[in-house]
């Protein structure tokens, strides 16, 4: 497992030794995944038969300045693990997002709508799709959107929910896009469905989203009403509140295919919100 102590890392991690895989669990300190030879001699010292890559570079913005460390790691360094990969015969479980689409659908966005990616971030990350399917026949490529797990809590990057948190904390206004609307993913189920995909077999490309097209301003409020905060929030839009990269205004995900390889359904978001707060008292 490469990027294993990210927000999704540390969860598949966690759900695999739940499931009693044995797991090595390798973060950015142990292996770097943008060098090819640690990727390749990790790979030959474990004898993996499945290799799952959470790590990726995920500051969408920054990326715009600096698209070069973006590709590098979403997109040259899957192209490091899929040869890898393909070396010692394992199978590649690799992440992606919702934002390689465009935002123009009004539906949630199958796994065969046309992609197109509006900023570097997004770029780099269908390059290291196409990376992870040129290389191997049978890589899995999960797509998820917005995801926020308890992980987060522990992460640099942390998540939404914790930005919001914080936020919250100053007693300032907090003004969130209405006019963008995704489908936030819990990161244990996001785990826990990746994990059955694998168990059976599958292959391919696949949603995993939080199943609940949500504005974000809606989903803040849902987390300060599950929070019990009352916080001033505001809505804003696009227009008002700019930031360096575009980024599609409507990229929630169906989760039909995964729902149709028999996997259990999302459970309503408000449900995962709930599980989020009961794993942050209990972290
Ligand atoms: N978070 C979201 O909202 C979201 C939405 C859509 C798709 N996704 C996708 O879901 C997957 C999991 O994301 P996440 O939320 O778990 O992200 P995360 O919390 O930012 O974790 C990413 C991990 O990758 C590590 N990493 C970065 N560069 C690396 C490198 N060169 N070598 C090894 N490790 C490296 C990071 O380590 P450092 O902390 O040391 O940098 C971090 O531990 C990614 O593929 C992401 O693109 C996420």
């Amino acid at each position: 497992m490469f990027g294993a102590s990210g927000q999704l890392g540390v969860e598949l991690v966690h759900e695999l030794r739940v499931r009693q895989y044995e797991v090595k669990a390798l973060d950015r300190a142990q292996v770097d995944i943008t060098d090819a030879a640690a990727v390749e001699s990790a790979l030959a010292a474990y004898d993996a038969e499945v290799v799952f890559n959470s790590a990726a570079y995920n500051q969408v913005d920054v990326a715009e300045k600096e698209p070069q460390a973006a590709f590098q790691v979403n997109a040259l360094a899957v192209r490091n693990l899929a040869l890898a990969c393909r070396q010692v015969d394992a199978r590649l479980v690799h992440f992606s997002t919702d934002y390689v689409f465009d935002g123009a659908a009004r539906h949630p966005y199958a796994e065969d709508d046309p992609t197109h990616p509006l900023g570097a971030y997004a770029v780099s990350k269908l390059a290291g799709e196409l990376y992870a399917q040129a290389y191997l026949d049978r890589a899995l490529v999960v797509r998820t959107s917005g995801v926020f797990g308890p992980g987060g809590l522990a992460t640099a990057r942390g998540n939404f929910v914790e930005l919001m948190l914080r936020l919250a904390g100053t007693g300032q206004p907090i003004r969130v896009v209405e006019d963008h609307v995704a489908s936030p993913t819990f990161a244990p189920l996001l785990a826990s469905r990746t994990v059955d995909l694998v168990q059976r077999g599958l292959a391919g490309l696949f949603h995993i989203g939080g199943g609940t097209p949500i504005s974000w301003f809606q989903f803040a409020r849902m987390i300060f009403e599950v929070a019990g905060f009352e916080p001033t929030l505001l809505a804003t839009n696009e227009r008002e509140y700019r930031t360096p990269a575009r980024r599609p205004k409507y990229s929630a995900l169906s989760n039909a295919r995964m729902e149709r390889a028999g996997l259990e359904p999302m459970p309503p978001l408000k449900q995962a919100m709930e599980a989020y707060f009961a794993e942050r008292k209990r972290r």
